[in-house]
């Protein structure tokens, strides 16, 4: 057994090559279509961290509730009639059955489909369906037969996460320095963002981490999205729908671009952005400015994409959106998208900002479809034995420094780790710190170490 065990952890060791000194930083394909390791991530990273669940917008009104999962467990997050939010397995205490299939909605009471048993929207069970005269036990009568609460519910500025684990550090230092990142976000109206309502759904046939990579991957662009960027060169020409507001993504070669690291597997990448005008919340932009200051206000005009480590990232390059990633078997994955939006904006300012969401997010749009079908063809192209270690993590490493950068340092904050380049230079650096944090989790596990202090 400790052989197998032992193997297990070398072969895990093995997957991530962290060498920086010597400056190698390295994944080998085996993390991407081992069914054995996609089962010690759901049991050691999902189920063992903090995992985003949903925001708070989607629960305005008390009984209103989301659903979703944390690793393989199905979730209930829900407001109460007094409006405090409670989240919960998703699974009824008689046998087990999922007791809520919607994903969204408003109810004070949830039936579960199987025998009828009924909990509130506090996860209180009210109703034992004929069980005054069911002959039960006294001892069964004394059992609590509620939903059961999930170890940890939090939330950090309207963004609601989960753990099952009890050892987990608080929210707020598991964020660490990235929620600066969300408060960006956030920060871009005086009163907060939203979800807009609706979201996209779809499934694509590869590895979670097709997507991790993606989200801070501004090397793809120009190659995987170029009718995308062949669309909005023709439209700034005055062609088809000029109501995006399209971007001129040349105008960006030279011009600084960056990638941080944080603890706990968050990761960034940041780009100065040319075309501020082009932004939905430039009109808003004096007010923002008199609010957080110039230098934050100026962050805001910069595209960024952040991951949070292991399920959630937000891309504001184009306009801001929020993905949640589930993975559902080593080679497929379900993807959850929404756009984001500053509560109370001018209904201009909405539509400008959907019609630029659309463009480029939405399954039916120009940019998704083609990210969707290229991690498919990774993933095929992944389970080819003879390739062992990626050689997609090193660019912009001679970049790299310890620490923030010159730029990132006007943020305030204490990454890990940054590089200062150019756009047209991009730079593969942020993918460490996801990589590294994913392996600390693994190895934790199957050594049966706490993976928190
Ligand atoms: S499984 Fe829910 S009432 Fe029987
Ligand atoms: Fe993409």
């Amino acid at each position: 057994m400790r052989t197998d065990l032992d193997s297990l952890a070398s072969r895990l060791a093995a997957c991530v090559d962290d060498r920086l000194p010597q400056g190698i930083f390295r994944v080998h394909r085996a993390a991407f279509v081992d069914p054995q390791i996609f089962e010690l991530e759901q049991r050691y990273i999902f189920e063992r961290t903090w995992c985003f669940l949903g925001h708070e917008s989607q629960l305005h009104q008390p009984h209103d509730f989301i659903t979703t999962q944390i690793g393989s467990t199905p979730i209930l997050v829900s407001r109460d009639g007094e409006g405090r939010l409670g989240a919960f397995v998703n699974a009824c205490r008689h046998k087990g059955a999922l007791l809520c299939s919607r994903e969204q909605g408003r109810a004070r009471a949830h039936v579960c489909p199987y025998h009828g048993w009924v909990f509130d929207s506090a996860g209180k069970n009210t109703l034992l369906k004929y069980g005054a005269s069911a002959g039960y036990s006294e001892a069964f009568l004394k059992d609590d037969h509620h939903l059961i609460p999930i170890a940890h519910l939090g939330n950090y500025r309207g963004f609601l996460f989960g753990s099952l684990n009890r050892d987990v550090p608080e929210l707020a230092a598991f964020l660490g320095s990235a929620a600066t990142l969300i408060d960006l976000i956030v920060d871009q109206s005086p009163h907060g963002v939203e979800l807009v309502p609706g979201r996209t759904l779809y499934t694509y046939e590869g590895n979670w981490k097709l997507q991790l990579d993606n989200g801070v991957d501004p090397y793809h662009l120009s190659e995987a999205h170029a009718s995308f960027l062949d669309v909005q060169a023709r439209r700034r020409k005055g062609m088809g729908n000029v109501d995006s507001r399209s971007f001129d993504w040349s105008r960006r070669d030279g011009l600084p671009a960056g990638a941080i690291n944080f603890d706990h597997g968050h990761s960034a990448v940041w780009l100065e952005q040319p075309e501020p005008d082009k932004r939905p919340i430039y009109p808003a932009i004096d007010e923002i400015r008199s609010r957080v200051g110039n230098t934050r206000a100026d962050w805001m005009l910069k595209g960024r994409n952040v991951g949070i480590f292991p399920n959630m990232q937000i891309a504001d390059a184009i306009s801001p959106m929020l993905r949640i990633f589930r993975p559902l078997a080593v080679n497929l994955t379900e993807m959850r998208a929404y756009c984001i939006a500053p509560v109370g904006e001018p209904t201009a300012q909405r539509a400008w900002r959907l019609r630029q969401y659309e463009d480029f997010f939405n399954p039916g749009g120009m940019a998704t479809p083609d990210d969707a079908v290229l991690y498919e063809d990774c993933q095929r192209g992944l389970s080819a034995m003879p390739l062992d270690y990626l050689q997609g993590t090193s660019r912009g490493m001679g970049f790299q420094q310890s620490h923030a950068d010159e730029v990132v340092s006007t943020l305030g904050i204490q990454p890990v780790s940054s590089a200062l380049g150019r756009y047209d230079t991009y730079s593969e650096v942020a993918f460490q710190g996801p990589y590294r944090e994913w392996q600390r989790l693994l190895l934790a596990g199957v050594k049966g170490e706490r993976p928190y202090e």
